[in-house]
């Protein structure tokens, strides 16, 4: 959910910010893009250089020095969400207020998407009134609040007020970034590569992981979509991915053709043998037979089948290319596609097995983006905030 997501994480001066560096470190894990404000008091209780070393960009403190003209708008401008983790009293007080004296609040002012807050103080200090009132504020300002939760505090004390964990605060920023949006939605993905017999022992088969297919699943499940995997490979478990284990073409497009006209969105990233043995044999070809003659044939043309159908869903297909992907533009509008992924397959970082992708989509309507070398999870989540705009009204 998090991956390719661009967060900013602000941190004030509590002694929970030892916390935000693991934060910090499980947003990177997860495959989002992380970028840190730090109020000077923050720098108390935690090193920029930790937080460089983690996200790999140091820490922004300040409106002024900054190299950018106008750094609260440039970190607005590129964030997905902000998080602020932990959240003082003293900054709930500002952000409450709007007071945009600190590049923190003046960045979340000029921040149109969603914000994550977690405070964390003495439970004195939770229960006196002004803090609750700007809570409250916040909340009604749209704000999300998660925490504090109760448990020991500095200095030995006990009760309401520590900082939500990190993977609390994680869990509820999935939420807040789009668990959810894709509720009620039917999706229909295949994944890997198939395998079409020679014999018992042997297969024409493709280098195809099934990674990709499998973060294409995983990634609308998480968003609440309910997912069919038809997939020559191992399927990832998930409450919301019902899986279909195939081998070859004929089987693959026996269960897509099946499940497709069911589907909302279909999205085929396997990698579908074009050709099969016409004969495959009954029992083992034996060396002392000689070498076999392999009469191949064609196998069913599953994504023109889907194109078909009446009505038929969202189809997004996918072109494995050696080499520029410069014929993906006449490819996707010969297969008839909403959406066509290309990847070049010989690429370093991008196609078979390896855990990024560098992918260029194109649109029916000859809209064409490329993107950069992203993890796959990463791919899966841009593809689907796609595919999402691209369907809504
Ligand atoms: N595909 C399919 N059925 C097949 C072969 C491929 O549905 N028998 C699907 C793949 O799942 C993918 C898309 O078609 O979504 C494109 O696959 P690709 O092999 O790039 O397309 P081809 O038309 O076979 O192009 P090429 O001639 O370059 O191999």
């Amino acid at each position: 959910m998090l991956a390719g997501r661009r967060i900013i994480l602000g941190i004030t001066g509590g002694v929970a910010a030892f916390k935000s560096a693991y934060l910090a470190r499980r947003f990177v894990e997860a495959g989002a893009l992380v970028r840190t404000i730090m109020t000077r008091s923050a720098t108390e209780f935690l090193g920029p250089q930790t937080l460089a070393a983690i996200t790999g960009t140091p820490p922004a403190f300040e409106y002024f020095g900054e190299d950018e003209v106008s750094p609260h708008t440039e970190m607005a401008a590129w964030a997905d969400a902000i998080v602020i983790a932990p959240a003082t009293a003293a900054t709930l007080s500002r952000l409450a207020a709007g007071a945009s004296d600190d590049l923190l609040v003046g960045t979340v002012l000029a921040f149109s998407g969603p914000v994550l807050v977690a405070p964390a103080m003495h439970t004195a200090m939770w229960e006196h009134p002004a803090p609750r009132r700007n809570v409250a504020a916040l909340e009604s300002d749209g704000v999300h609040i998660v925490g504090p939760a109760t448990g020991a505090l500095a200095g030995g004390d006990e009760g309401p007020g520590r900082m939500a964990e990190p993977e609390e605060i994680m869990a509820a920023l999935g939420l807040v970034l789009g668990a959810g949006t894709m509720a009620g939605w039917r999706v229909l993905v295949t994944a890997g590569g198939t395998r079409e017999p020679i014999d018992p022992v042997r297969y024409v088969g493709n280098r195809s992981s099934g990674k990709m297919g499998n973060a294409i699943a995983v990634e609308a499940a998480d968003r609440g979509a309910d997912v069919v995997l038809v997939t020559t490979m191992a399927a990832p478990s998930h409450s919301r991915i019902r899986a279909i284990g195939v081998e070859t073409a004929d089987e693959m497009a026996a269960a897509v053709w099946e499940e497709a006209a069911k589907a909302d969105v279909a999205v085929l990233a396997a990698a579908v043998a074009d050709f099969r043995p016409a004969h495959p044999r009954e029992s083992k070809v034996r060396r002392a037979d000689g070498i076999p003659d392999l009469e191949l044939t064609n196998t069913p043309d599953i994504l023109a089948g889907v194109a078909a159908l009446q009505p038929r869903p969202f189809l997004v297909g996918f072109a494995a290319e050696t080499g520029a992907a410069t014929g993906a533009a006449a490819k996707a509008i010969a297969k008839d596609v909403d959406l066509l992924v290309a990847n070049d397959v010989t690429a370093a970082g991008s196609g078979f097995g390896t855990e990024t992708n560098a992918v260029a989509v194109f649109g029916r309507d000859g809209a064409f983006e490329e993107w950069p070398t992203m993890s796959k999870a990463a791919v899966a989540a841009r593809l689907w905030d796609r595919i999402v705009a691209l369907r809504s009204p």
